[in-house]
């Protein structure tokens, strides 16, 4: 079978790692690719976000399926564009991606099925917004509502910041914003696929988003991660399902846009309790490295099943192990920062320890970086603190003098 994946990061590549390992697998394609991912697979030049190009690339390639790993795309309707041409694909129709482009309608979903979710409130009015952040007090939440890369989030201590994030989302024209209840307690990422009738829950993982250790500094796409999270106990991640998967796939499927793919459901989690802090429609960067790494090949076969509506006859196979990745950054990430450096001691390979590229180049014999997160080191172990101290053993053989780490990731588990 011939495959293309859409995407060029760490999540990327960890996918690719993965569906290479399956005998399914006879050709791999991968747009556009990076420095890791062109090891194992032929990169290509693609406008990704153009779901034309990509359908007219596929056909033209003869592709049999097409696996889209950012949201970008998916709300562009990349995945409306493939299946239009009758081809194959991973990911859901962008109206279905609402659930992650647009911060309004995902609570409009969870008000509608009752999902457990943090109190808010919608605005397009710049002095309404105002008004209401004054009378709530802080803390308090305040997201753009739109694609944002991230960085359309402001988790604010007091006022004084909440009414500036006001100030910078209403400063473009159309700004419109949601203002919600801040909630405490522990988060974790859970991922579940849906084939539009069946959920299959394939795991958890805990993320790092502040760049420093003692979750200091600015938020970033995420510094680390380690799965399975401890937190997302059986009787959690029952209640996760039942009071917030389950009813929101169902509610998708009444309003004739029924979800499939990957449903990346953000959790905070409170004396048992889990509440929806947000959905994304695509794997976790850097959650699926650890993902990725503990399912192997046989993450094909469940996209596969995704994509082909046959999810109810699957299942996962787990092996009970741990895995745990470290993000390698450029300095200065998650602001500026510089590209072009060379990155030594790359070369090493081993079963438990794998290096996904997120942002690297080649240029000649050498690896450069090419981004904010360049390196994501992953390994698997029997316990977390195996996996924990082979990426760790691993990170110090790497030479780049421009990059940096996280030296806590797994701290709250470990
Ligand atoms: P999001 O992009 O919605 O995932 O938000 C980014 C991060 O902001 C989340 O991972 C949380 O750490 C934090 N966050 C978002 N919404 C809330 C909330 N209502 N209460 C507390 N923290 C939040
Ligand atoms: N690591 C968080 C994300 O992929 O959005």
């Amino acid at each position: 079978m011939k495959i293309l994946i859409l995407g060029g990061g760490g999540r990327e590549h960890a996918l690719a790692w993965a569906i290479s390992q399956n005998p399914k697998c006879t050709s791999l394609l991968c747009a556009p690719g990076n420095a890791g991912i062109a090891e194992i697979a032929t990169c290509v030049a693609l406008n990704i976000d153009d779901g034309e190009a990509v359908a007219a690339f596929a056909k033209a390639q003869a592709v049999d399926f097409v696996i889209i790993g950012p949201e970008a795309p998916l709300a562009l309707g990349v995945a409306d564009a493939l299946r239009g041409e009758g081809i194959l694909c991973f990911g859901p129709t962008a109206d279905a991606a609402q659930l992650e482009a647009s911060k309004s309608f995902t609570k409009e979903i969870c008000a509608a099925c009752n999902a457990p979710t943090a109190d808010y409130a919608f605005f397009t009015d710049p002095g309404k917004a105002r008004d209401y952040v004054e009378q709530q007090g802080a803390p308090i939440v305040i997201k753009a509502d739109g694609l944002a890369a991230g960085k359309g989030v402001t988790v604010a201590m007091n006022v004084a910041d909440a009414l500036q994030a006001l100030d910078d989302i209403f400063a473009s024209p159309g700004g419109a914003v949601v203002v919600e209840e801040f909630m405490q307690g522990e988060e974790a990422s859970f991922f579940v696929l849906s084939d539009g009738k069946t959920a299959l829950p394939i795991g958890s993982a805990q993320d790092h988003k502040r760049a420093f250790d003692g979750d200091k500094g600015p938020n970033t796409g995420g510094m680390g991660a380690y799965s399975p999270a401890p937190i997302m106990t059986g009787a959690v991640t029952k209640k996760a399902m039942d009071e917030i998967v389950n009813p929101t796939l169902a509610e998708m499927a009444r309003r004739g846009t029924p979800f499939q793919g990957v449903l990346f459901v953000g959790l905070m989690i409170r004396g048992g309790q889990p509440r929806l802090v947000e959905f994304n429609v695509r794997f976790g960067d850097p959650e699926i490295q650890t993902i990725a790494m503990r399912l192997g090949g046989q993450v094909l076969d469940l996209l596969l099943a995704t994509a082909e509506g046959t999810l109810d006859q699957i299942s996962v196979n787990w092996a009970d192990d741990h895995a745990l990745t470290i993000v390698m950054a450029a300095k200065g990430y998650p602001g500026a920062y510089k590209k072009g450096e060379t990155i030594r001691g790359l070369g090493e390979r081993s079963p438990q320890v794998k290096v996904f590229h997120a942002g690297t180049v080649k240029s000649g014999a050498d690896i450069l970086s090419n981004g904010g997160r360049v390196l994501a080191i992953t390994a698997r172990g029997k316990t977390l603190q195996d996996a924990h101290d082979r990426a760790y053993a691993r990170l110090k053989r790497i030479n780049w003098p421009g990059g940096f780490a996280r030296s806590d990731i797994g701290w709250r588990a470990l």
